[in-house]
This record gives C-alpha cells, sequence and structure tokens, in this order.
C-alpha cells in the first residue's frame, strides 16, 4: 500500500528576509536557509556585524546581502524591503526573528527599558510584516515566520516586559495568520525555550547553558516549517530543551 505524494515547499531560489541574523539564532537560521538554496537578506543594526555573515555567504557562492537595520524604525524597515525588492524583486519569506531582553521587577523597571523591549520584540514583528505584505500580496504567496517565546505563555519573574512583548506579538501573529490566508500568505509563531546564545549575555542569573537548546535546534523548526506541505499551515511551534522550561 502507498500514501499518495503530497507537494513539499521547495526553498531553493526562494528570498528569505531574516531579522538578527548577524548571531544566535537568526544567524543558524541563516545558515539553515542557505543550505537549503534560499537567497538571503540578512538584518541587524551592527553594519559590520551583518556584513561579515553576508560576506561568509557570498564567499561560498550563496547569494546573500546585508542590510543594517534597526527593526524598531520605520524608515530603516521601510529601506530593508526597498533593498530587497531592488536586489531579488520579491519576497518569499520574512523571519521576524530580531529581538532583545531587559530584566527586573516591575517596581525598580525602567519606563524606557519598558520601551525598549516592547519595541524591538512586538514594534519590529508588525513593521516588517507591514512592509513585506505587498510583494506577498501582488505574488499571491508568502511565509511569516514570528520567532517568539515560550514567555509568550508562560511567566516568568522579573520579565514583565518581555513576557508582555511576546504574548503581545503572540496574539498579532494570530491575527497576520488570518488576515494571510485569504492571499495564500502562511504565517507561524515559533516559541523555543532556553536556547544558548548572547542574549544571556547580560544577565547574571540564568539556566545551566548545557541543558538549554541550540541556535541551530530552532533554525531547523523554522526551516522546517517553511518546508511545509503545499494546502497546509503550521499556526505555531514550541521547542524546548529536552528538560522543558530550564
Ligand atoms: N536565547 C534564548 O534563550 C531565546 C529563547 C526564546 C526566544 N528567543 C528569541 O529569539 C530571538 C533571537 O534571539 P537570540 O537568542 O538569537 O539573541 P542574540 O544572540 O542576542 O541575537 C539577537 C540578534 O538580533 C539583532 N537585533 C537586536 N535588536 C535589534 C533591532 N532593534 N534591530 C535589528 N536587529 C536587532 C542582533 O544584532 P544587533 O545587536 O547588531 O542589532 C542580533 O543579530 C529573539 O527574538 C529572542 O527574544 C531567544
Amino acid at each position: 500500500m502507498r500514501y499518495p505524494a503530497i507537494e513539499v515547499e521547495t526553498l531553493a531560489g526562494k528570498v528569505a528576509v531574516i531579522t538578527g541574523a548577524s548571531r544566535g539564532i537568526g544567524k543558524a537560521t541563516a545558515f539553515a536557509f542557505a543550505e537549503a538554496g534560499a537567497k538571503l537578506v540578512l538584518a541587524a543594526r551592527t553594519p559590520d556585524d551583518v556584513e561579515n555573515v553576508a560576506a561568509a555567504f557570498r564567499q561560498e557562492g550563496v547569494a546573500a546581502i546585508a542590510v543594517p537595520t534597526d527593526v524598531t524604525q520605520v524608515d530603516a524597515v521601510a529601506r530593508l524591503f526597498q533593498r530587497t525588492l531592488e536586489t531579488y524583486q520579491r519576497v518569499d519569506i520574512l523571519v521576524n526573528n530580531a529581538g532583545s531582553g531587559r530584566f527586573g521587577p516591575v517596581v525598580d523597571f525602567a519606563p524606557e527599558d519598558w520601551d525598549s523591549v516592547l519595541d524591538s520584540n512586538l514594534k519590529s514583528v508588525f513593521l516588517c510584516a507591514k512592509h513585506a505584505l505587498p510583494s506577498m500580496f501582488a505574488q499571491g504567496s508568502g511565509q511569516i515566520i514570528n520567532v517568539l517565546s515560550i514567555a509568550a505563555r508562560e511567566s516568568f519573574p522579573a520579565s514583565s516586559a518581555y513576557c508582555a512583548a511576546k504574548a503581545g506579538a503572540l496574539a498579532f501573529t494570530k491575527v497576520l495568520a488570518k488576515e494571510g490566508r485569504q492571499h495564500n500568505i502562511r504565517v507561524t509563531a515559533v516559541l523555543p525555550g532556553s536556547v544558548h546564545t548572547s542574549f544571556w549575555d547580560e544577565i547574571s542569573v540564568h539556566p545551566d547553558f548545557e541543558q538549554m537548546l541550540k541556535p541551530e535546534h530552532v533554525a531547523e523548526a523554522v526551516v522546517s516549517v517553511c518546508r511545509q506541505p503545499l494546502g497546509m499551515v503550521t499556526d505555531e511551534i514550541v521547542v524546548m530543551p529536552p528538560l522543558g522550561i530550564l
């Protein structure tokens, strides 16, 4: 007995915009897309870092451009997609991965830290989706993957802004998914548990790095979503270390 074959999405030649691509999960995701034959647009704030990653890909024969971008800034995000269209004429995949955390109890938490966390984890997702959608509408296809966090579902002390931002981004993702459906745009939230990256550099109390996920684990989840069979949508994936919440 044989199952009927189903057509899966191929990533060869697809144009993938990845934010926060200079290190950590975003950089690992860029490697995973490059291996799958995608063309890359890499964004992060620090020009040298993101340009070095793109240059290393180009040396390997991978089509990759770096566009230094602060994804909290509307003009910068507009330029990111303008450069993408000038270079590749389309946007097939957007991975909203850039984000940062600031932590502390509510009573001590600075309002400017609140704004920074909300802007980098929530506003950024809105701005990038908003600027990717016109091309995806015109093409009649697209995939948007929002790398959120288990903090979108679970609450952690001293993490009010981060939890609120990620929960807000999850709610936003669900609305985007509904708006995208009629245009054949598939939208997925990826919720990782702890991942061993520079995200933890400034956090003095943290779980055991040895027990955390590697960035490549999350990258694998992102790319596997983008390879999902045609005719289905994956709304949400939770990717956890084997021991769960650490
Ligand atoms: N590490 C974890 O345990 C963990 C767990 C769950 C979810 N996440 C989420 O996964 C995503 C990636 O985290 P990571 O662990 O890979 O962090 P990371 O190692 O600190 O990397 C963050 C990346 O985002 C960029 N970035 C930060 N703010 C930006 C901004 N405003 N505009 C553009 N780029 C910006 C950084 O480059 P520049 O600084 O040069 O801009 C860098 O490329 C984040 O959304 C994070 O919340 C992380």
